[in-house]
């Protein structure tokens, strides 16, 4: 298959996470012949410094003609700091999914059964949890008129949703579950909300049409909690814009580290992947960064092209570096592995499923991918 991926590194620790899911992906098309071209392009906070725009004209432009867009990460410090900044590099990648009409993001939480000592939650707790968070990211509170009163004294965002915006999203997220344990979980505020309310009764009514799969309603304060006892209940949670951003961060604490997470959001034309994590700042260029989140992004970003076969390599070859113990130090405090050797040993060990994994231990003494 030939693809055109765009490849928008970002700020912090995204370019260097970025390389490693590259590299992998460059495994990927050597081992099962495809062709991939990769373009680099600016956006966040480096764009700012560059032009002033943290989503250039010719960024937006690269990643509407490509297949494909992979994403590192955004957000920087200075802009952290300060709630003044008029421009920001969040406003880089809310206006692309916007623009891009990215509606769909998908949030996977599975535990990998080797890193279950990781978790600060007892093993029997999180051991089996595998579930997927359906988050709308085109609307909501994020998008809706935002003010701030002239003495600076009061503000206001407004949240909105309509009956299409909701029912798109439902519909994908009750098929993904009639593949999947065939449970949704719609999450809401619907005691106090009225866009809470129109969820619940827009996917009730969808709901009918999926009598395979198991529905049920959950308040969103319920859920925090609920996710962190019995996060094995989940199979697909199905919610708003802001809800689905704060639980989605939540999985990360059932997994062990926000390093693990990939993320696809995905709209009619266009689709971006991208880790979970933010830009991590203190880590740039300290080589300690996870770059498994980002590597998994790009074995979503196979899926999504229904390269499957591919997809299993890449998540077989990161499994085998968990096993190993091929790993970075914020899933094991000894390891003296950083983000590249570990980016190289996945992508060095990206096979034909039906090949012997090489579980040769002088591959992790190698270090160093064959493919770069
Ligand atoms: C995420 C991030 C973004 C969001 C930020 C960077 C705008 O936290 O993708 O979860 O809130 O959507
Ligand atoms: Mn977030």
């Amino acid at each position: 298959m030939k693809l055109k991926i765009a490849l928008l590194g970002g700020d912090g620790i995204g370019p260097e996470v970025l390389e490693q899911a590259v590299k992998c992906l460059k495994a990927v098309e050597e081992t099962f012949n495809h062709q991939f071209t990769f373009i680099k392009a600016p956006v966040g906070a480096v764009a700012i410094s560059n032009s002033g725009d943290p989503l250039p004209q010719e960024t937006l432009k690269l990643c509407k003609e490509a297949d494909a867009t992979l994403f590192g990460a955004i957000g920087a410090l200075e802009y952290d700091n300060n709630p003044e900044a008029k421009v920001r590099p969040e406003q880089g990648l809310l206006k692309l999914r916007k623009e891009l009409g990215l509606f769909a993001n998908i949030r996977p939480v599975k535990v990998f059964k080797v890193l279950s000592e990781n978790s600060i939650l007892p093993k029997k707790v999180i051991r089996g949890t595998d579930l997927v968070i359906y988050r709308e990211l085109t609307g909501g509170i994020y998008f809706g008129k935002k003010s701030l009163s002239e003495d600076g004294t009061a503000a206001s965002d407004l949240c909105e949703y309509t009956e299409a915006e909701i029912s798109r999203l439902a519909h994908m997220a009750f098929k993904a579950a009639k593949k999947r344990k065939r449970k949704l979980t719609l999450v809401d505020k619907a005691n106090v909300l009225e866009t809470s309310r129109l969820w619940r009764k827009v996917v009730t009514e969808i709901s009918i049409s999926y009598p395979d799969v198991k529905f049920e309603c959950m308040f969103v304060d319920n859920a925090v909690v609920q996710m962190m006892m019995k996060p094995k209940q989940f199979d697909v949670i199905l919610t708003d814009n802001m809800f689905g951003d704060i639980l989605s961060d939540q999985g990360s604490v059932i997994i062990g580290s926000v390093g693990l997470l990939p993320s696809a959001s995905i709209g009619k034309d266009n689709a971006i992947f991208a880790p979970f994590h933010g830009s991590y700042p203190k880590a740039k260029g300290k080589n300690i960064a996870n770059p498994v989140a980002a590597i998994l992004s790009a074995a979503m970003l196979l899926q999504h092209f229904e390269l499957n076969e591919e997809a299993d390599a890449v998540v077989k070859a990161v499994k085998k570096s968990f096993k190993k113990n091929v790993i970075t130090k914020d899933i094991l405090g000894s390891s003296k592995y950083g983000t590249d050797y570990v980016g190289d040993f996945i992508a060095d060990n990206i096979s034909y499923s039906d090949e012997d994994l090489n579980l040769n231990d002088e591959n992790i003494d190698l270090g160093k991918s064959t493919i770069i």
